[in-house]
């Protein structure tokens, strides 16, 4: 009887399999979700998110309510969070270590639409996971099915969509408008890699499981922009072209960077560095999130759109023209504001894109890519 009462608790909560149940079967997968950062979304993982958490309204009222997406199967946490709460994150539970776990993605069965942020259904039999493979193969652990989120590889938005302040503003800014619900989320960030998706069966490719972004596997995302340059008489431009089919800069902390330079007989001219960000506040005041009234500035490059910079300098034949663009996870104002501008890793410049273009005599049609 003491032991069933011990028990209890944990069938009562361990609602949804571990990562680690998967790890024997899909050792690929497995393997490269360790680096996504869907793994490391909980505050003992991610120390931005630690840090904003810290100085968040939460903090204060002894609450944490960032489970729903950054720790989505803490049964325990999400149940209690409604009324007053009184369990915190614990860093020896699964779901802090699993983050946004496997079995949660793979139960997600459809969303609803919602004003603040929206809400993942989870499909109530615990061991039927959703994707797109044909022809599965039996085994003994789970039976698998597919659904229209999968399918239009959109399952994200749940989470990724939007997320309103109690002042109705929109903190990041993916899908506002439900615009990109015909987007493919998966075709970009999750690309076919090779590697057999479990060891029960060989197949050449898997969908890549590392879930490339700003923090890793940037490179991967590098194709969707394309940047040219052209040559004016005094002057020359610079177009960065977003393939994407949204913003650039979604979450508000980034920053997203273009750097030039031009060679020229060995000497180095370098331009001042153009900044790309979505800063949020009060009265044209950067606040936290949580206090922001409106988009204080925005000048983040749109989904789709060509960005031209123009540089007041006269180019000439040999001239090498050097391109860089990347991202800061945070800008120097909130790592201060967070306490992590001492913080080397989450300080350091992310390379998306480089080009180096030389200029020919006379060429003053745009040179591509
Ligand atoms: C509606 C879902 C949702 C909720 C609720 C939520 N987040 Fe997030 N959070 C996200 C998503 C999605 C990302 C990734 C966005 C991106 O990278 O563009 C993210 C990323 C972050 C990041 C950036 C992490 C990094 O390492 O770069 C911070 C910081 C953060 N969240 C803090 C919080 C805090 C603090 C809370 C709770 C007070 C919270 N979030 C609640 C969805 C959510
Ligand atoms: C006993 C082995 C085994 C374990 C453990 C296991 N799987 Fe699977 N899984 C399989 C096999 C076999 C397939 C089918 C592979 C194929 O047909 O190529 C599969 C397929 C899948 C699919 C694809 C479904 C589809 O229709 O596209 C998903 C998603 C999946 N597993 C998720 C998980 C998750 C999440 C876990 C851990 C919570 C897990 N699996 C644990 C063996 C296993
Ligand atoms: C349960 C909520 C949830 C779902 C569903 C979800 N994500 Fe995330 N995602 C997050 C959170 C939270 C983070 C940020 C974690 C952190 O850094 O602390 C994140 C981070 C990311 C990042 C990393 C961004 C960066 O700055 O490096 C990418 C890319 C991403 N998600 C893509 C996807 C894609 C593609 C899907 C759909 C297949 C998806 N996500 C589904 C919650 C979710
Ligand atoms: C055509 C390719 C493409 C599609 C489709 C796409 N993305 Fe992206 N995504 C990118 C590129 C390029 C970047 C910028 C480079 C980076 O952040 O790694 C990016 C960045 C991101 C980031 C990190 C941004 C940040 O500020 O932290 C997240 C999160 C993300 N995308 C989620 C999504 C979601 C959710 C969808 C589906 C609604 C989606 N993406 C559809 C190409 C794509
Ligand atoms: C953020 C959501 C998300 C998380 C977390 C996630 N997956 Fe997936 N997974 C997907 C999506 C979306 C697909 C479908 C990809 C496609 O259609 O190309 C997929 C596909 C699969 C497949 C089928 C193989 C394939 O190439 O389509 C297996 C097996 C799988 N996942 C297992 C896992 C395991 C194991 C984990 C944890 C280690 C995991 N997934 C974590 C979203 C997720």
């Amino acid at each position: 009887m003491k032991y069933l009462l011990l028990l209890l608790p944990v069938f009562l909560f361990a609602k949804f399999a571990s990562n680690e149940s998967c790890k024997s079967c899909h050792p690929i997968i497995y393997e490269e979700f360790q680096k996504a950062r869907h793994s490391h979304a909980s505050l003992f993982k991610d120390p931005i998110h630690k840090a904003a958490w810290l100085i968040s309204p939460d903090y204060k009222k002894k609450k944490y309510t960032c489970a729903k997406c950054h720790t989505p199967t803490d049964e325990k946490l999400l149940a209690s969070f409604d009324y007053k709460q009184t369990i915190m994150p614990d860093i020896n539970s699964t779901a802090q270590k699993d983050g946004v776990a496997c079995a949660y993605c793979h139960r997600i069965k459809s969303i609803e639409n919602n004003e603040t942020q929206n809400i993942n259904i989870i499909s109530k039999k615990e061991h039927v996971y959703f994707g797109n493979l044909k022809d599965t193969i039996k085994n003994p652990f789970h039976k698998t099915a597919n659904n229209k989120r999968f399918q239009n590889g959109n399952v994200c938005i749940g989470c990724h969509s939007h997320y309103r302040n109690k002042y109705g503003t929109n903190i990041c800014s993916t899908n506002e408008h439900n615009e990109l619900d015909s987007a493919n989320c998966v075709s970009c960030h999750m690309p076919k890699v090779a590697g057999t998706p479990s060891n029960m069966k060989k197949r050449k490719q898997h969908a890549y499981h590392g879930f490339a972004g700003i923090h890793n596997d940037i490179t991967m995302l590098s194709r969707y922009i394309s940047v040219e340059i052209l040559r004016g008489i005094d002057r020359f431009f610079i177009a960065i072209n977003n393939l994407s089919p949204h913003a650039l800069t979604l979450h508000p902390m980034r920053v997203m960077q273009l750097q030039v330079s031009v060679i020229r007989d060995k000497n180095v001219t370098n331009f001042k560095s153009k900044n790309f960000v979505r800063i949020l506040g009060v009265d044209n005041n950067m606040t936290t999130p949580w206090k922001a009234k409106e988009i204080v500035k925005n000048t983040s490059i749109k989904g789709n759109e060509k960005r031209v910079s123009t540089y007041m300098y006269k180019l000439k034949k040999g001239d090498i023209v050097n391109i860089r663009i990347g991202y800061y996870l945070l800008s120097k104002k909130v790592a201060k504001s967070l306490g992590l501008q001492n913080n080397k890793k989450v300080n350091r410049f992310i390379l998306l894109k480089q080009k180096v273009f030389i200029i020919k005599p006379n060429s003053f049609a745009p040179l591509q890519q």
